[in-house]
């Protein structure tokens, strides 16, 4: 496969894409927006949207919006989900640790809503509908029949991989490129082959192995919040860094102002992996909710019910701007947001994530001049 770039583009996904630089602001539910999305792609990265927990007509809807202002290339991620049947007495042992938590905000105690989660098959016949450029699916992997669906509707597709079996299978299925999502990251794990070892590799030892495994373009995610970051995802092999966490700040995104200062003030042990918030692996600034809800491992109930249950408690927090009751997901690398000068919006930060690349890969190729 040919993964050399003409030089005006760093990388082959780049010039496919025709981005200024490589990089691919990062899919993120709760936090990202259109306008997010239209200012990241505006500005020469390709934007993503987070639509996994959008109904059908919502996604539709949001990526009409985009369309309306730009006509640059944007992406829309998916969760995999599999409609399961719900164990009852989860649900009640749930509710007996979160109903207490509930009860502090004013909530009545809580009940299972009637949906979990959007019904996947709906979001995916939607969004094939709607021929987007790039779809990005993580939780899970399509099968071959549904990812030849979207490449015969024009999108490109990119599947998560937080380790080499998952991006074999991605592969396998089809994709175009994989999205190596190492241990670093902010928000869910997007493993789906052996999750309940919860595997955690590092994205400087995942990049290189799923490069060296997969004959189709990776993608580095994980803790990369600077040039520096996008320059070493590139030298390991990857043809664009995808970054969540640094464009957490940025005006367009949808967290809420006490998220935005915890993130502000977090150190580099701030952050765990839980599955006791949502019932699925993700990284977050430790607070009570997480705290409250590991207390008693045995009472949370898998994705997405767990996820639905403490959702109303987490709205109330929201409303209130309490983030000690929020999911504050946020990976690993979120202190080096500190070292960035006070940013408006995401073109910003994409202008400042291209100059400082250029100068970081200026300043390793005179490395090896030196001698
Ligand atoms: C708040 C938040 C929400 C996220 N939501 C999604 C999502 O909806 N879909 C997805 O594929 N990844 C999601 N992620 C993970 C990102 O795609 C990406 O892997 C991660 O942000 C990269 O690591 P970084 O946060 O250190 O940059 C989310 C991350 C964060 C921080």
């Amino acid at each position: 496969m040919n993964t050399r770039a003409t030089s005006r583009y760093p990388t082959a996904f780049a010039e496919r894409f025709d981005l200024r630089l490589p990089l691919v602001q990062a899919p993120m539910v709760g936090a990202t927006t259109p306008a997010m999305v239209i200012a990241s792609s505006n500005a020469g990265a390709l934007g993503c949207l987070g639509a996994g927990a959008m109904t059908p007509e919502k996604l539709a809807a949001q990526v009409a919006e985009i369309r309306a202002a730009t006509s640059r290339p944007f992406g829309v991620n998916l969760f995999v989900l599999d409609s399961q049947a719900v164990d009852e007495a989860a649900v009640r042992r749930a509710l007996d640790a979160i109903d207490p938590l509930r009860a502090e905000f004013g909530l009545p105690p809580g009940r299972l809503p009637e949906r979990c989660a959007p019904a996947f098959r709906a979001q995916l016949d939607r969004l094939i509908a709607l021929r987007v450029p790039v779809v990005s699916f993580t939780f899970g992997v399509l099968d071959a029949a549904d990812v030849a669906r979207l490449k015969a509707a024009g999108s490109y597709v990119i599947g998560t991989a937080t380790h080499v079996a998952e991006g074999l299978a991605w592969r396998d299925a089809g994709a175009d490129a994989v999205c190596a999502q190492g241990a670093e990251a902010g928000g869910h794990r997007g493993t789906f082959i052996d999750a309940d070892r919860n595997p955690l590799i590092g994205t400087m030892a995942l990049v290189p192995q799923l490069v060296d495994a997969l004959d189709i373009p990776v993608l580095a995610a994980g803790g990369i919040m600077d040039g520096r970051g996008i320059a070493a995802a590139l030298a390991l092999g990857a043809q664009a860094a995808q970054l969540g966490t640094a464009f957490l700040p940025c005006a367009e995104s949808a967290i809420a102002p006490d998220w935005r200062r915890r993130l502000a003030a977090s150190s580099d042990t701030a952050t765990s992996v839980t599955r006791a918030i949502t019932g699925r692996y993700a990284r977050g600034i430790r607070n009570t909710l997480m705290e409250r809800l590991e207390a008693e491992p045995a009472r949370v109930a898998p994705y997405p019910v767990q996820n639905a249950l403490t959702q109303e408690l987490r709205q109330a927090a929201a409303k209130a701007d309490r983030g000690d009751y929020l999911s504050l997901w946020s990976g690993q690398g979120a202190p080096l947001l500190r070292g960035r000068r006070a940013l408006g919006g995401a073109a910003e930060l994409v202008d400042a994530l291209d100059a400082e690349w250029r100068a970081c890969a200026n300043a390793v190729s005179r490395i090896g001049m030196t001698e």
